[in-house]
């Protein structure tokens, strides 16, 4: 029997198998998507989906009656084609009787750029219920109105707020900033879930002290944002490196050289403890030497939510101006002048799973 807040090294039907039936509120996971990454040995699709459906029939098995499966994928690609994966794993969640709640999809603004179609820049959540009573906690996971302080100016309501002030519904788009380059979570490992987008999920459907489990721990995010919500996690990972660092995520201990896996994880523990960040080291190393977190030079999500929506909005405008002719002179979107210069591989899908 795996024991609370163990993770399995091996694989993960492995570790399913030592779970007892009906004993996990949520299972938040990326399984491998089949493309070739250093982690995964790239198969046929309909043998990829054959093995899935065997890990979801576990997952399911496992599963309270009234727990959640979000499964996070992008896409398979080969000789050009370009196929979704959570077409292909709806109807396998389906068949095993579990209720669709929402799909969501994940903007990521940067990857390749394709040649022969349009670039990649999203993946999907499928959100999925194993019975018709489930839990939904949306006031944990409210986020801020647009007009927050608004107020009725007319009218019965004159004077009151017009919209909840705890925030609004996220909606199902969602544009978490994916874990590369100078994102202080990034480990070694090249397809982490951002820790933001795991609470999300967390937070939405399990309460304290319940058990969330990722068959795909890699780095051990889900691992790392259930210690820090008082949520026990359970959960399988097949190579032994990321199983050692995710378990030094959860510590939050440096190793006997004074490295940590991620800036993070050392920010955390000298915030923690008081010793300088000068005494350690990550070992994503992205600046020469580690800064105080208030000196940082790195963004915080909402620093790149922010840019994405201007970048959206100035393209859409340059896009309007085009199209009624209001430019003068040859005018490119920002997003075409970087297609020039890009020279992206369109057989590869984001290049970041
Ligand atoms: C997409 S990554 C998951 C990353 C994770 N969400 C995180 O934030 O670190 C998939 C992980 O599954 C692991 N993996 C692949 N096949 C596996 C198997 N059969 N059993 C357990 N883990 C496996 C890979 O080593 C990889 O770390």
């Amino acid at each position: 029997m795996l024991k609370l807040n163990e993770i399995h090294l091996g694989d993960c039907l492995e570790g399913l198998a030592r779970i007892p039936s009906e004993s996990v509120d949520a299972i938040i996971s990326s399984p491998p998507y089949n493309i070739g990454k250093s982690y995964e040995s790239r198969r046929e699709l309909n043998e990829y989906l054959a093995m899935q459906r065997e890990v979801l029939r576990e997952c399911h098995r496992v599963l309270k009656s009234t727990g959640s499966i979000f499964w996070q994928v992008g896409v398979y690609a080969d000789r050009g084609m370009h196929i979704p994966l959570d077409v292909k794993f709806f109807p396998i969640l389906e068949d095993l009787g579990m209720i669709p709640r929402n799909r969501i999809v994940w903007v990521r603004p940067h990857g390749l750029h394709a040649k022969n179609k349009f670039s990649a820049r999203h993946e999907t959540i499928l959100w999925f219920t194993k019975g018709e009573e489930y839990n939904f906690f949306l006031d944990e996971i409210r986020v801020p109105q647009k007009y927050q302080n608004k107020k009725s100016w007319r009218g019965a309501n004159k004077g009151e707020l017009t919209c909840n002030p705890l925030g609004k519904n996220p909606g199902d788009i969602w544009l978490f900033q994916n874990v590369k380059h100078n994102h202080e979570e990034q480990t070694v490992h090249p397809a982490q879930f951002p820790e933001d987008m795991v609470a999300r999920m967390l937070l939405s459907t399990t309460k304290p002290g319940d058990t969330v489990l990722d068959p795909y721990m890699g780095v051990g995010t889900v691992a790392v944002v259930a210690r820090d919500h008082g949520r026990n996690f359970l959960g399988a990972e097949l190579d032994p490196s990321y199983h050692a660092i995710a378990l030094q995520r959860i510590s939050g201990e440096p190793d006997s050289e004074g490295v940590f896996p991620n800036l993070k994880t050392l920010r955390d523990y000298t915030a923690r403890t008081g010793d300088p960040v000068e005494k350690f080291r990550f070992q994503v190393q992205v600046g020469k030497k580690p800064t105080e977190r208030s000196k940082s030079r790195m963004f915080d999500e909402a620093h790149h939510l922010n840019e994405l929506h201007t970048r959206l909005e100035s393209e859409e405008t340059a896009f309007g101006q085009r199209v009624r002719g209001e430019s003068d002179g040859p005018h490119k979107l920002p997003s075409q002048q970087k297609h020039q210069l890009a020279t992206g591989d369109d057989t590869e899908p984001l290049g970041l799973f």
